[in-house]
């Protein structure tokens, strides 16, 4: 325990007020418990006899309650907390704090916290079987595991069952040695950037798109030009003719339309980056979620140049805490991806790496995907149905048959308006998130980003008609 004694006064004295401080600062929480009498005497060098002074003292004031036979423990105050000290004004110590500074104010978090019925995009689907099985793993990989570095490459028994993953169901033919696993797709991007950008550096980025993907490039001080995407995916047509290092795309899903890229452009895109020599980032962020049609093939399996990188991550597919991901690599960048993964973190978790390598060649992975699937389009049907019976022609879905969220577009609605929308749904604890944060450019007309995997199906019933509610009561208002 970390104490600080002032030297003035009496030994026991000293102890008193350097706990009460702790306490008093928060830096000892209500409900720690305190170090045995001994113990902390030895630790601070002083004699048992002025801890046991102190601690009697601090029982008599009420800061902390002895309980036989179980210590000795801080006791719940109810103080008003002391001010904190104002937020040093410190300028950014580098250009890159600095552009973090600017894209973190326009960071997206939740805007909303434990509302009944939130649609926030990103909510893991609840499966409480998963985590059960998760936790049998972790523990089995916790007693397996090697506890020097991991591979930075990651454990061949996970590559392993990554590359079969991908042959058997996404149609990608890799080998062990061109799989990096990252601490997700985010840890992806970010190598990504280090190993092929240099600041000022032109980066495609879809737009609409990924939010997180779009602040990291402009954080790592890359050009970022958005490109349109359409209803068959990214407008090849409309790629800078020249100096384009990198372009990136959600081919299977795009992200957040819900567009599939079309066979033609798949094959325009890999043309256009075989002639300019520049580099694809295919972000297969949750391509594994279909629910009618046959996925198309993934660019990584129709790249005949080895200019595709493909990112993978079990956030979608398993939950985002886990922080893992893949990464499918061309031979030429491998060893530099490497070295810059190394640098960065020395490798991911081995413990996790283990249970999930587990879990995937056990088949309890590829069972788990199918059952969330069929709980995803069963979700999927609740929500549509919902906005069909309770927003009608009052809003134009967008259909797509992929993913965990589902787009809307508010007819004759202007800006102020869909805000007091999502306020007054706040209002009945129905999140609703706009689509407006995820484009460089805001669109021009209002949209909503409804995802639909964290909530039953009955849920989603009930969000639609708080929903269509909303409209209605929203419709009534006459503009301010
Ligand atoms: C389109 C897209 N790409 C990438 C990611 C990042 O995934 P990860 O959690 O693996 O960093 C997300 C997360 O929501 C996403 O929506």
């Amino acid at each position: 325990m970390y104490l600080s004694l002032d030297g003035r006064g009496p030994r026991y004295a000293q102890l008193i007020r350097a706990l009460k401080e702790a306490i008093l600062d928060g830096r000892i929480a209500a409900g720690t418990r305190l170090p045995a009498s001994r113990a902390l005497a030895n630790e601070l060098d002083l004699s048992r006899n002025t801890v046991l002074i102190a601690y009697d003292q601090l029982r008599a004031e009420g800061f902390i309650e002895a309980h036989v036979g179980s210590g000795t423990w801080v006791a719940a105050l109810t103080l008003s907390p002391k001010p904190k000290a104002p937020r040093l004004a410190v300028p950014p110590q580098s250009r890159y704090a600095r552009r973090v500074r600017r894209t973190h104010e326009r960071r997206l978090g939740r805007l909303h916290r434990g509302l009944r019925y939130d649609l926030q995009y990103g909510e893991p689907l609840t499966n409480p079987t998963i985590m059960k099985s998760w936790r049998r793993e972790l523990t089995r990989a916790a007693s397996d595991v090697h506890i020097d570095y991991p591979d930075p490459r990651g454990l061949p028994a996970l590559r392993d069952a990554i590359c079969g993953y991908l042959a058997r169901r996404r149609g990608i033919l890799a080998q062990r040695k061109d799989v990096l696993i990252v601490s997700g797709a985010q840890q992806a991007f970010s190598l990504t950037a280090r190993v092929l950008v240099n600041e000022g550096e032109t980066v495609v980025l879809e737009e609409p798109g990924y939010f997180g993907l779009r602040q990291l490039m402009q954080a790592h001080g890359a050009q970022t030009v958005p490109v349109r995407t359409d209803s068959e995916g990214l407008t090849c047509t409309s790629l800078p003719t020249r100096g384009v290092r990198l372009i990136c795309v959600t081919p299977s899903h795009q992200f957040p339309s819900g567009a599939v890229l079309s066979a033609r452009r798949r094959l325009d895109l890999l043309r256009y980056a075989g002639r300019r020599r520049c580099w694809i980032l295919e972000d297969d962020y949750d391509g594994e979620f279909r629910f009618d049609a046959r996925p198309l093939a993934p660019l990584r399996a129709l790249d005949q140049c080895d200019c595709v990188i493909y990112v993978g991550t079990f956030s979608k597919m398993l939950f985002p805490s886990m922080r893992l991901g893949y990464m499918v690599l061309p031979e030429a960048l491998r060893e530099d991806f490497l070295a810059a993964k190394w640098l960065s973190d020395m490798g991911t978790s081995a413990i996790e790496q283990a249970a999930l390598a587990n879990f995937m060649s056990g088949g309890g992975f590829e069972r788990h995907l199918r059952q969330a699937t069929r709980t995803l389009k069963a979700r999927r049907r609740a929500l549509l149905g919902g906005l069909r019976r309770h927003a009608g022609e009052r809003v134009e879905t967008v259909d797509s048959p992929a993913g965990m969220h589902v787009v809307v577009w508010l007819r004759g609605y202007s800006r102020a308006a869909a805000a007091a929308l999502i306020e007054r749904a706040r209002r009945y604890e129905l999140g609703l998130y706009s689509i407006a944060p995820h484009y460089a450019k805001p669109p021009s007309r209002q949209g909503l980003l409804l995802g639909y995997a964290g909530l039953p199906a009955s849920d989603l019933e009930e969000a639609m008609q708080l929903f269509g509610r909303c409209l209605d009561e929203q419709r009534l208002t006459p503009p301010s």
